[in-house]
């Protein structure tokens, strides 16, 4: 891995993921997590204020990159819930199946390379009855939106350490065998919008 990912991106994923908007974002699902949980790109860790100690027993963080899990260790030792680090990419997730009572995606589907792979990875640890919790960025339901969408993703993807600007996360989990029970979506404020439609909301194995 280069200096640039490894000492420059997670510094500029850890800023661009903790602004006021983006902290608001994870209020509004991360403290829904309980029992076990698995965080998928745990990245620089920035959900760990967000969970609730009275109902996670733990947190498994999945980050492959060595980069990020350096730039976790301020959140971790802060943390009031027990982290475990997986460091193996979504696509090889290394739990039992019917482990975790919780999955957390947070602005991660969008860079995991395979992330059909990686989602059905996801719901075979993911306990029956268990809850895949998300909140995501990705395709915009505006068509001037979305057309520039497409003409920026390969330079963005480029420079942001794989990310994708137009994956459309409700359809993505609906193919990876879940089911929706809650979305809402919203351009979040702050950022432009080719990169700040948001979708947020529970899903359960089909
Ligand atoms: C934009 S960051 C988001 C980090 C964190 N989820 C958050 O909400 O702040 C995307 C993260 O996905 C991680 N990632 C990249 N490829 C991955 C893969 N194949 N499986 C799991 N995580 C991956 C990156 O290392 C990075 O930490």
């Amino acid at each position: 891995m280069g200096f640039y990912e490894n000492r420059i991106l997670p510094h500029m994923i850890n800023r661009v993921c903790g602004t006021p908007p983006i902290l608001k974002q994870r209020e509004k699902i991360v403290p829904k997590a309980e029992g076990r949980v698995l965080e998928i790109g745990m990245g620089s860790g920035i959900n760990l204020s967000f969970y609730d100690p009275e109902r996670v027993e733990f947190v498994w963080g999945l980050e492959p990159s060595e980069g990020m899990r350096r730039k976790a260790q301020a959140n971790i030792a802060r943390s009031n819930v027990e982290v475990k680090w997986l460091g193996l990419p979504g696509e090889e997730i290394p739990l039992d199946d019917d482990s975790a009572d919780t999955v957390m995606l947070t602005y991660t589907l969008c860079t995991i390379a395979d992330f059909r792979a990686a989602l059905a990875q996801m719901r075979r640890v993911l306990k029956p009855g268990g809850s895949l919790l998300f909140c995501e960025h990705g395709e915009s339901p505006d068509a001037g939106v979305r057309k520039w969408q497409a003409r920026l993703n390969p330079i963005w993807r480029a420079m942001a350490g794989g990310c994708n600007l137009d994956r459309p996360i409700d359809r993505s989990l609906e193919e990876g065998g879940f089911a929706i029970e809650s979305l809402e979506t919203m351009y979040v404020p702050g950022g432009p919008r080719v990169a700040s439609f948001n979708y947020w909301g529970r899903a359960k194995a089909r």
